[in-house]
């Protein structure tokens, strides 16, 4: 097979440009080891990182269903950061990647069942003790994926929204966010360990985050674009289907776990959070909606009540 001369040329302009010798960096082309799948994926790595607090078997399909569920995490914070940070934003590259983002939510929804369905409960309830008080509530890069999805103050807990507006400094409204209430009791305002090592760890990087998202999330760079792109039916249905699916059916999935795990004789058992769950986390109570002019007043009365 002969070498393409303009690759060659493509080459040498590549390193001219740099003032390196493209010669030394074909010689090490010519050392350098061909990859291997297990190099590329890390897979040595990746299968390493599943340390059991047990010995219980189902254990393990608990730790790393959380696994797959940040890896999925990560890749739809990956597709919002591109639409954060991209000029000009045309129709068909919002749509492209609304769809993208759905997918992924669809897949996390869709496999809840393995959380559900796919342990022994008898088991949970005995490892889960050994996890207190860590919580799926300490996930980041679920609190990035609600910030960066829609305005601050539709993450606000429904009580308080009135008393926030835009001008509200970050700090301030921090203290009131939804989930605060999974961490707060709020005669006393005290927050439980659980949120407190939480926001030891990220606060401060969550208040730089939002300082961006709260300008660049999806919702806001929805309502920028040209008219006829907002009112395209497609693109519409799209971010109705994210919203519902992150916000009702993720909810209601991980909601239906808790209680075939926590409802013991029909009591709710604490969560090893500690949150008042069975109010905390139902979405009629919650009322975390991503993008609300997308509903009309009726949808927006009946959220979360007939699920
Ligand atoms: C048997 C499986 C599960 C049970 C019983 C369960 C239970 C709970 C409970 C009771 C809470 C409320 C906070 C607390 O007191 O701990 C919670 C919060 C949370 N869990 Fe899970 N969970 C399960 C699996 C998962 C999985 C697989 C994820 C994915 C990462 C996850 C992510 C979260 C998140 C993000 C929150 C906070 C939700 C919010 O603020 O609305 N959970 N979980």
């Amino acid at each position: 097979m002969s070498i393409d001369n303009k690759i060659t040329d493509q080459l040498k302009n590549k390193y001219e440009a740099i003032d390196q010798n493209v010669n030394t960096h074909l010689e090490g082309l010519l050392h350098s080891k061909p990859i291997d799948y297990w190099d590329y994926i890390q897979t040595d790595a990746l299968l390493n990182l599943q340390i059991q607090r047990t010995v219980f078997p189902d254990e393990m399909v608990f730790l790393m269903y959380h696994q797959v569920n940040e890896l999925l995490f990560k890749m739809i914070l990956w597709e919002i950061d591109q639409v954060a940070k991209k000029e000009d934003i045309t129709a068909s590259f919002f749509e492209t990647k609304i769809m993208r983002i759905s997918r992924y939510f669809d897949v996390l929804t869709s496999s809840f069942t393995v959380m559900k369905d796919g342990m022994d409960v008898e088991q949970y309830n005995k490892f889960r003790h050994t996890l207190t008080p860590a919580s799926g509530f300490q996930s980041a890069q679920y609190r990035k994926i609600e910030f960066a999805s829609t305005e601050l103050i539709n993450l606000i807990d429904n009580r308080f929204r009135e008393s926030i507006d835009r001008n509200t400094p970050f700090e301030h409204a921090f203290e009131h966010l939804y989930w605060q209430a999974a961490g707060k009791d709020y005669k006393t305002g005290k927050k439980t360990y659980t949120l407190t090592v939480f926001e030891e760890k990220y606060k401060d990087e969550f208040i730089r985050f939002v300082k961006f998202t709260n300008t660049h999330n999806l919702w806001s760079i929805f309502k920028k674009l040209p008219k006829d792109v907002r009112e395209d039916k497609d693109l519409i249905k799209a971010m109705r289907h994210y919203d519902y699916t992150v916000n009702i059916t993720w909810v209601m999935a991980h909601y239906n776990t808790a209680n075939h795990y926590l409802n013991i004789g029909g009591k709710a058992v604490e969560a090893t959070g500690g949150s008042e769950w069975v109010k905390y986390m139902h979405p009629k109570y919650q009322r975390r909606i991503f993008f609300p002019d997308l509903w009309s007043q009726q949808e927006l009365d009946d959220w979360g009540k007939n699920v």
